[in-house]
């Protein structure tokens, strides 16, 4: 059983962890302990002192020692004397706005729960329970339902909350907050990952400062700017040592995180939608549902962490028939020619990637309606004959006859003024009545909360997809979003618009995934400005970055894989120089980082030499034998490239017999040393050989004493290494 309830204190174990809360005398739901596993109720840690200030709740009469202000609390409220940040916000008809939970009941139930409407993890019966808590207000008849799966085996907890109305009059939601947790002990420090387009995920780490950080987006993505995850570290916590503890959003929107460090020093963590990009109309007798946070933690280090969010993510987010099979390794037009392509090209350069061994051909942005530049032509879904003359169907074909499959390039949720869409249906466009939108590479963003619009995008998708014999999309989506209004609502709905257009897409990924599921689907946001837990529950791989760069790749890869598996990062070997930097990086550097995650290329292969040829050739066919160690196995970072001189990450079958080590070392030095990489994950009692030299090392040797890296000369030295275990 991994939910245990003593009276009211809850506790819910899993492998490795202990989390455990309590409903005290008053009926508050006391946040008491996560961490290391233990039999014991840990309420004895908890302390009450008499904080001038910091007042008490009515029922407690003259004890000082009893405030809300202090105590670690499982969801927290405003309005009653909590001062820290409130987990949510209820503003009633008469204009007062104030919530006072207290336990009512609570249920524990078989399997995981779903989200109406949102994505959450998913689990057998046999792998997770549910518990639910319910609270109530002491004044309104407002219910506040906790919902916790405990994934045992995967040393996952996650986190959503139910708020339902069973008054008589509307109230306004104002915050909704996924996730509240309080660590009352602890020096703790936060690791968010920032970025901005091209430069996404970058971790930084900073000691808590007295006072409010906060990660959040206010662009209708979880963006490019802060990723919809957060790690609290204690001090000292490396990657093998140390507790952290990690909660990643599953939401695709405007979101925040924030971290108090309170006059106490307890730490408190809330996670969920936006509230400045929020409100929500609550109706008697209907119910608020909120994103799911998933919550872990590692007694040792960060690496532990990201293998249970690798592990989750993998298997109980992403979804489908592609979530653990290999995936094609693609060949894209974008960076080959961009929006300057007809048949002819296009098969040109698909005859060139199947000769060296390249499984699927993926047509770009440009193919459709009058799309010649990034100025017209979104929302006209049809093919555009002069580009295409024997249609997609033709195309298609053709490119099926050289042992490609096909994909294609879609931007649903944008619409360009220059359309059929915009001049048939320019009310389906999100703007302010009275005002110019603001336009973000010329284009506007449709009402994704109207169903007519889903229907419309549905059946127009549906149609090219089932036009010819499609086994992959692109689904990007190339702006943040503004003017936030939706015709159809309102005025005291029109602030849930944020909310409602996510709803939107994932009804309309919903819908499409299931009426295709043969095709693969890949998210992108601009490159990595939608990289989130929501969209892997319906694409189990990302564009990683439109950044293509070899050695800014490995920086945006390292951020990204501190929660997300291998497999969900789209990553391409590119033309040099970069498009993005200038930079020129060998062919095999180029490749090296680019498996590090779904495989393809982005450039027209007939332009390379022949000796380039021969290394791509040989680098498919190594991918090919890699690419299940590298999504299956586990991910180590060895190195950080944004403090070392070098990039270097190891994967390690689960059975611990083959290793794969690949990077990048940056710069060489004149009369350099080579780098002895320190390995891990190993069997210290196996003998591993060295493919490219047969030479026989212990992993005892490669862990403690590590393994050289390759003589460098010259800038960004590939660094691959593969070592299997033999037989003593
Ligand atoms: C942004 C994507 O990230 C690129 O890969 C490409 O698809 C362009 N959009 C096309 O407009």
């Amino acid at each position: 059983m991994s939910i245990r309830v003593d009276g009211t204190t809850f506790s819910l174990e899993t492998k490795n962890t202990l989390y455990q809360m309590k409903a005290d005398a008053y009926g508050v739901l006391k946040h008491l302990w996560y961490g290391a596993k233990t039999s014991q109720d840990m309420e004895y840690l908890l302390d009450y002192p008499d904080v001038s200030f910091s007042g008490n709740i009515y029922d407690v009469e003259d004890n000082r020692t009893y405030s809300l202000d202090t105590m670690p609390l499982e969801y927290s409220t405003e309005g009653i004397g909590d001062f820290r940040i409130s987990s949510v916000g209820i503003r009633y008809e008469n204009g007062a706005s104030a919530l006072d939970l207290r336990y009512e009941n609570h249920e524990i139930l078989p399997g995981k729960y779903s989200i109406p409407g949102l994505p959450a993890v998913y689990a057998e019966d046999y792998e997770a329970q549910t518990l639910a808590i319910t609270l109530k207000d002491t004044a309104s008849d407002i219910r506040v339902i906790l919902k916790y799966g405990v994934l045992p085996d995967f040393d996952v907890i996650t986190r959503s909350a139910v708020i339902t109305n069973n008054g008589h009059g509307n109230v306004m939601i104002l915050r909704a907050h996924s996730l509240c947790l309080d660590i009352p002990y602890g020096k703790w420090e936060w690791v968010h990952f920032h970025g901005r387009w091209g430069k996404e995920r970058t971790p930084e780490r900073l000691p808590l400062l007295h006072g409010i950080q906060e990660s959040s987006s206010k662009r209708g993505t979880s963006s490019h700017h802060h990723n919809p995850s957060v790690l609290l570290c204690q001090e000292g916590c490396t990657e093998t040592s140390g507790t952290c503890l990690g909660a990643v959003l599953m939401y695709s929107g405007c979101f925040q995180a924030q971290v108090e460090y309170d006059q106490l020093n307890q730490t408190r963590l809330v996670m969920g939608m936006n509230p400045h990009m929020f409100r929500w109309e609550l109706e008697p007798g209907k119910s608020f549902y909120t994103p799911e946070v998933i919550l872990s933690l590692s007694t040792s280090g960060m690496e532990t962490l990201s293998h249970q969010f690798h592990r989750i993510i993998r298997e109980h987010v992403c979804r489908g028939k592609y979530k653990l099979i290999e995936r094609p390794i693609l060949i894209n037009n974008w960076e080959a020619t961009y929006f300057d392509f007809n048949e002819e090209k296009l098969l040109d350069i698909a005859r060139g990637a199947a000769e060296l061994g390249v499984d699927m051909l993926v047509m770009d942005d440009g193919w459709f309606g009058k799309r010649d530049s990034d100025n017209s032509g979104l929302g006209d879904w049809y093919v555009n004959k002069n580009k295409l003359p024997d249609g997609l169907e033709g195309l298609v074909k053709k490119v099926n006859d050289l042992g490609m499959e096909f994909g294609i390039w879609f931007e649903p949720e944008m619409i360009s003024e220059d359309s059929d869409l915009y001049r048939t249906h320019p009310e389906w466009t999100i703007r302010i009545p009275g005002r110019q939108p603001t336009r973000s590479r010329f284009q506007l963003v449709l009402d994704m909360s109207r169903q007519d619009v889903r229907d419309y995008l549905f059946d127009v998708m549906s149609q090219i997809l089932g036009s010819a014999n499609i086994t992959y999309v692109k689904w990007d989506f190339n702006r943040s979003v503004s003017d936030w209004y939706s015709e159809l609502l309102p005025a005291s709905r029109q602030k849930e618009m944020p909310h409602r257009f996510v709803l939107g897409l994932y009804d309309l990924m919903e819908r499409l995934t299931s009426a295709f599921p043969d095709i693969l689907f890949e998210g992108c946001c601009g490159g990595g400005g939608r990289f989130d837990a929501g969209i892997l529950y319906y694409c189990p791989q990302i564009w990683c970055s439109d950044d293509t760069d070899a050695f800014e790749r490995t920086q945006i890869q390292y951020g990204t894989s501190f929660f997300y598996p291998i497999s969900s990062m789209g990553s391409h070997v590119s033309a040099v120089p970069n498009h993005q930097t200038g930079r020129i990086t060998s062919i095999k550097a180029r490749a090296v980082t680019a498996m590090s995650g779904s495989f393809g290329y982005e450039l027209d292969l007939n332009k390379l030499t022949q000796e380039e040829k021969n290394e791509v050739k040989f680098q498919i066919g190594l991918f090919k034998e890699y690419g299940p160690l590298i999504h299956n196995g586990k991910y180590y970072r060895l190195s950080n490239p944004f403090r070392d001189n070098y990039a270097v990450w190891q994967y390690v079958s689960q059975d611990q017999k083959k290793v794969l080590i690949q990077g990048l070392i940056f710069r060489t030095e004149p009369n350099m040393l080579r780098y002895p990489i320190h390995l891990r994950g190993l069997d210290p009692d196996k003998k591993y050989r060295l493919r490219e030299d047969g030479v026989i090392y212990s992993g005892n040797a490669l862990m403690n004493g590590g393994i050289l890296m390759p003589k460098c000369f010259g800038d960004y030295v590939p660094v691959e290494l593969y070592l299997e275990a033999i037989d003593a």
